[in-house]
Parts: structure tokens; C-alpha cells; sequence
């Protein structure tokens, strides 16, 4: 006989949970340089509209299939369709795959926090990040694609996230996962507002705002720019690849969903929202200092804005260490807390179908993952793996998923009135039937598009230029490795039967 399934300790510890999971690096460093480029104040219309049209209704589908299913993806869909269970491992792969990656980026966070009380980066952070700090290879003159040269700076840092992670995942959902995200929340949301604070008050704040929320209402106009407010909107709330399938199946039968659903996405977009006003403070001082304008800056996304643009307003502002330290833990915090919510994907599924414990499935899994992080990441070629690895399991594996899941669920298995009559039986919001057009039509026609006319460009365009042969290999190599993982974890027996944790009754 198994265990009964875990749980949140009621409503709160999972908002907390959820909402942590959400606010991650993205809402940190992609928000904000993503609204600035598509109509700045105008963003907001596109952003809206995705966040209602799409982002809320798939969160929904989500939370209703972990909830009525109750189960990791493998399990839940399998109780849905036999076959669907390789759906649900594709989405663990896809989980495994971004750990691996993302990993690394919270390491460079604490090595950079540390960096901060020291101003260590000096006078020129570009030439710090890539060449001191993460010796990158030189790829452009000849340098390795695939090194294992390690890089002991990225190395360390890497470790102890791994085993912070692994240490909350074996203590379960109510003790692990809840409780740190029950600390780490507040002090993240305290940290970072502190930082937001400091940052309107800095000299030029007022251009930077100005150059973030000025509207270009040609921007609305534009395709583009509405599937940069779609992307934006489904990278951010995590949804479409297992988190809050998971999470939700470790709520108590008679669990409000839909309300605290709503809770989260705009909690979640609150936090982009404080992320983008700080950041833009921040960069219009950097532009001040430099007496150019902020159109004039570059670097205002991704790594390159946190390890390289940021380091440069830290280094000239008043108290810059302080500053720096508040911005590295904030960056740090969010990662973990969304890294532990991946991760939980795998190592439920591999609970559920190989009968492991919690704490075997967390050894195995943490081992297998940290080792694959540390080769791929912390060597000289690390930079290099994560941006390709970053592109494809996002633009394609995560909208692919999606795109999947609402076809197989709503169009051919009519699952749309079953899940719908879940969520209303048991939530105070009710979910009307808008919400079929939703992720029956709109979100999969968008999706859908988006996908093809990313998959068209890759292979137009070689990716950051990097060499074809490379891109092969790591970057359609990964959406491989997601497909054949997906196929070899269905295909063994059931160590312990899916119908073990029951499903709630109907
Ligand atoms: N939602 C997270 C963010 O906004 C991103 C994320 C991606 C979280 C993948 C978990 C997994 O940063
Ligand atoms: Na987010």
C-alpha cells in the first residue's frame, strides 16, 4: 500500500507556493526589456488581452487537471487516455531539461551577490562576466563549442543550489516546498520593493520611466507584437508543462481553484509590473550617468541586463553594494523558488509510475540532473549551452506542449465540459463558457502560429549565428531528447497502479 498523497496545508501555503513558482526570471529580466521594445505603454493592451484570453484560461486548465486527475502529468493524463501518458512525460522532460539549465543562472545570481560587496566586477562588467567570470569559450576564433574545462566560480555556487534544492524537495510538499516558499516569497517581495524604491529616487529615474510607459499605439498594429504579449504571458505564468498540474493535485478534495488561480496570475503580473518600474528607474540613471538617452542604452534583457547592465549602475550609484545585493538576492530568490516547483514535476511523476519514495525519486532524480547541470553549465562552454538549450525547450518544447494539450483535451476528447463542471463544483469563481473559446479556439490558433513561424525562423535564420552544426546537436538535439524521453518513460510498467491515489470521485 502507498503512502496517501501530500498535501499544502490549505489555502495560503499553496498561493504562496504557486505564486513563487511563477515569479521567476523572467518577470525580472524579460518583462521589462520585452514591453520597452513592443509599444512600451501600448504593451500593456496586447499583455492584457493574452493575460485574460490565454494566460488565466490555460492556468485553469491546469489546475483542473491536476485537481481532478490527481497526479503528475504522466498520471493524470493517463487517467484521462491511456495514451496520453506520453504527453505527460514530455512535459517532465521538458522540466528536467530547463532544471538543468536554470540551475546555472541562479548560481551566477549568488556569485554575483557575493560580487556585489566588493564592486568586484571593476570598471568594465561585459569583460568581467564573459571572460573573469565565466571564461567563456571563444567560439567566434576558434574556441571549443563543447568544453569540460570546469570553471570552479560557476561550479561552486552550482553545487549548493543543488543541494538547497534537493534538501527542500526531500522534505515533501507541506514541509519542503511550502515552507520555503512560505519564507522566501515575503522576503523576495520586501527585498525587491526596497529596490524598486531606491531605484525611483536616483537621478534620470524619470527618463527611464518615461522611455518604459511612453505608448506607441502603431505598436498595436503590429503581429508581432501580440505574440511577444502571448509569449510573455505563457513563459511567465509557468503554465502548459506540468508545475500547476502538479501543484494543484496536492490540494485537498474540496479546494477553491479558480479564485486563487486569479490570485496568481495577477500577483504574477504585479511583480513584472514592479520589475519593469525598477528596472527602468535603474536604467534611465545608468543613461543619466552616461549623459546618453535610454533608446541610445543596449543590454536590457536576459543575462546580458542583469550580469552586465546592472553591475554598471551598482558600480556608480551611492551605496551601489547594498543595491547590488538587494538585486542578486531578489534575482536569486525568484529562481530558487521557481527551480524547486520544476523539479517537483519530475520527481512526483517518477513517485507515482516507479513506486519510489519521495526521498529515492529526490537522490536519483537530484543526482542525475546536478551531474548533467555541472558538466553542461559550469565549464567554459556553459553560456553558450544554456542560450541554445533556453531556446529551444522554451519557443519550442513549452508552446508545443500547449498546443498538444489543448487539441488532444478540448477538440478531440471533449474534455471541456467535464473539467469546467470540476472547476465550478468546487471554486467560488465560476467559469463560464467563454472559456471554452479560449483554450479550444484562440489559444491554440495563436500558439499554433507562433510555433510554425518560430520553427521557420530557426531554420532560416542559424540561431545568435552560432554554428549549424552545434545548433544540430544542442538545439534540435534537445527537442529530440524531449521526444525520445517522452517515449522510453512510457514505455515500462506501472510499478505501482495509477489508480493507487485515487482520483477524487466525480
Ligand atoms: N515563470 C517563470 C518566470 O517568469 C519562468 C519559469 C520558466 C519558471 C520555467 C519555471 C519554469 O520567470
Ligand atoms: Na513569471
Amino acid at each position: 500500500t502507498s503512502p496517501p498523497r501530500e498535501q499544502f496545508t490549505g489555502q495560503v501555503g499553496f498561493i504562496l507556493s504557486a505564486i513563487g513558482s511563477a515569479v521567476g526570471l523572467g518577470n525580472i529580466w524579460r518583462f521589462p526589456g520585452v514591453a520597452y521594445e513592443n509599444g512600451g505603454g501600448a504593451f500593456m493592451v496586447p499583455y492584457v488581452i493574452a493575460l485574460l484570453t490565454a494566460g488565466i484560461p490555460i492556468l485553469f486548465l491546469d489546475y483542473a487537471l491536476g485537481h481532478r486527475f490527481r497526479g503528475g502529468p504522466p498520471t493524470a493524463f493517463r487517467r484521462v487516455k491511456t495514451w496520453l501518458e506520453s504527453l505527460g512525460w514530455f512535459q517532465v522532460m521538458i522540466c528536467f531539461v530547463i532544471a538543468i539549465y536554470y540551475a546555472a543562472v541562479i548560481a551566477w545570481a549568488l556569485s554575483y551577490f557575493v560580487y556585489s560587496f566588493g564592486l568586484q566586477w571593476g570598471d568594465d562588467p561585459a569583460a568581467f562576466f564573459t571572460g573573469d567570470y565565466l571564461q567563456l569559450s571563444d567560439t567566434a576564433n576558434g574556441g571549443p563549442w563543447f568544453s569540460l574545462d570546469f570553471v570552479p566560480a560557476v561550479l561552486i555556487p552550482l553545487v549548493l543550489v543543488w543541494v538547497a534544492t534537493l534538501a527542500v524537495l526531500a522534505g515533501g510538499v507541506a514541509k519542503g516546498i511550502e515552507k520555503a516558499n512560505v519564507i522566501f516569497l515575503p522576503v523576495l517581495v520586501i527585498a525587491f520593493s526596497v529596490l524598486v524604491v531606491r531605484a525611483i529616487f536616483l537621478d534620470g529615474a524619470g527618463d527611464g520611466l518615461n522611455a518604459l510607459f511612453t505608448p506607441d499605439w502603431g505598436a498595436l498594429g503590429d503581429l508581432n507584437v501580440w505574440i511577444a504579449a502571448y509569449g510573455q504571458i505563457f513563459f511567465s505564468l509557468s503554465v502548459a508543462f506540468g508545475i500547476m498540474i502538479t501543484y494543484s493535485s496536492y490540494r485537498k478534495r474540496k479546494a477553491n481553484l479558480t479564485s486563487p488561480g486569479l490570485v496568481v496570475a495577477f500577483s504574477n503580473s504585479g511583480f513584472e509590473m514592479l520589475a519593469g518600474i525598477g528596472v527602468f528607474a535603474a536604467l534611465g540613471f545608468l543613461a543619466h550617468e552616461q549623459g546618453v538617452a535610454v533608446a541610445d542604452l543596449e543590454g536590457l534583457t536576459g543575462p546580458i541586463l542583469s550580469f552586465v547592465t546592472f553591475p554598471a549602475v551598482i558600480s556608480q550609484m551611492p551605496a551601489g553594494a547594498l543595491f547590488g545585493a538587494l538585486f542578486f538576492g531578489s534575482l536569486a530568490l525568484a529562481g530558487f523558488t521557481s527551480l524547486i516547483s520544476i523539479l517537483q514535476v519530475v520527481s512526483a511523476s517518477f513517485q507515482e509510475k516507479f513506486g519510489l519514495s519521495r526521498r529515492q525519486a529526490t537522490l536519483w532524480i537530484g543526482l542525475v540532473a546536478a551531474a548533467l547541470s555541472v558538466i553542461g553549465m559550469a565549464t567554459t562552454t556553459g553560456l553558450i549551452a544554456l542560450d541554445t538549450i533556453d531556446n529551444w525547450s522554451n519557443q519550442i518544447g513549452i508552446v508545443a506542449s500547449a498546443v498538444i494539450m489543448c487539441i488532444f483535451f478540448v477538440w478531440l476528447l471533449h474534455k471541456g465540459p467535464e473539467l469546467r463542471y470540476h472547476l465550478n463544483a468546487v471554486s467560488t469563481f465560476q467559469v463560464g463558457r467563454w472559456w471554452y473559446a479560449c483554450v479550444g479556439v484562440i489559444v491554440p490558433a495563436i500558439l499554433a502560429y507562433m510555433l510554425v513561424s518560430r520553427i521557420v525562423d530557426l531554420v532560416q535564420n542559424p540561431y545568435e549565428k552560432y554554428d549549424e552544426t552545434y545548433l544540430l546537436y544542442a538545439g534540435w538535439g534537445t527537442l529530440v531528447v524531449l521526444v525520445v524521453g517522452a517515449v522510453v518513460l512510457t514505455l515500462p510498467r506501472w510499478r505501482r497502479s495509477p489508480d493507487e491515489f485515487t482520483p477524487w470521485p466525480a
